[in-house]
């Protein structure tokens, strides 16, 4: 073997070793690229998603629950004020009420309990009147916000107070 053939060889070599270093390092980037993505992505949506619920909850200022007057007395009927849930409830004595769904504590969702007469909350065991929403016991700050009702022919419209 030449000299010449041998430094060819080692050329050839040289070559092929930047090219998969390249390929290597080409790869590594993409795969560190698609994995930052990966984690940054949830991060922002978190931290995103308080404003888009803030922003989309007060564009919202009124729900037209279709057939909801036919809710039978003393019953409740759950349902979405934009993106947060809400109950509307038929008292026995034929008022009506409607509040958010979220506790004033941490945010659980609260449930209308008829045979207790009572707006639980399951997380924490806050209470609330399920007449005014006010916060009754337990850890709760604030009463439950009330929206106003009207019943038509049509289904009960539920607004901003
Ligand atoms: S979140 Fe409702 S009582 Fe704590």
């Amino acid at each position: 073997m030449s000299t010449d053939s041998v430094h060819e060889v080692s050329l050839v070599e040289k070559v092929d070793d930047k090219l998969t270093r390249r390929i290597f390092l080409a790869a590594a980037g993409a795969a560190g690229l698609a994995y930052t993505v990966a984690l940054a992505y949830p991060i922002y949506r978190y931290l995103a998603s308080p404003v888009e619920m803030a922003l989309s909850a007060t564009a919202i200022t009124e729900v037209m629950l279709k057939d909801a007057q036919k809710l039978a007395a003393g019953s409740v009927l759950m349902f979405k004020f934009g993106p947060s849930p809400a109950l509307l409830i038929h008292h026995e004595d034929g008022t009506w009420v409607s509040f958010t769904a979220v506790c004033t504590h941490l945010g659980c969702t609260v449930q209308y309990e008829p045979e207790q007469k009572r707006i639980h909350c399951a997380c924490h065991g806050g209470v609330y009147d399920p007449r005014t929403g006010a916060n009754v016991s337990g850890p709760p700050p604030k009463p439950l916000k009330a929206y106003k009702v009207a019943v038509t022919d049509a289904g009960v419209q539920v607004s901003r107070a």
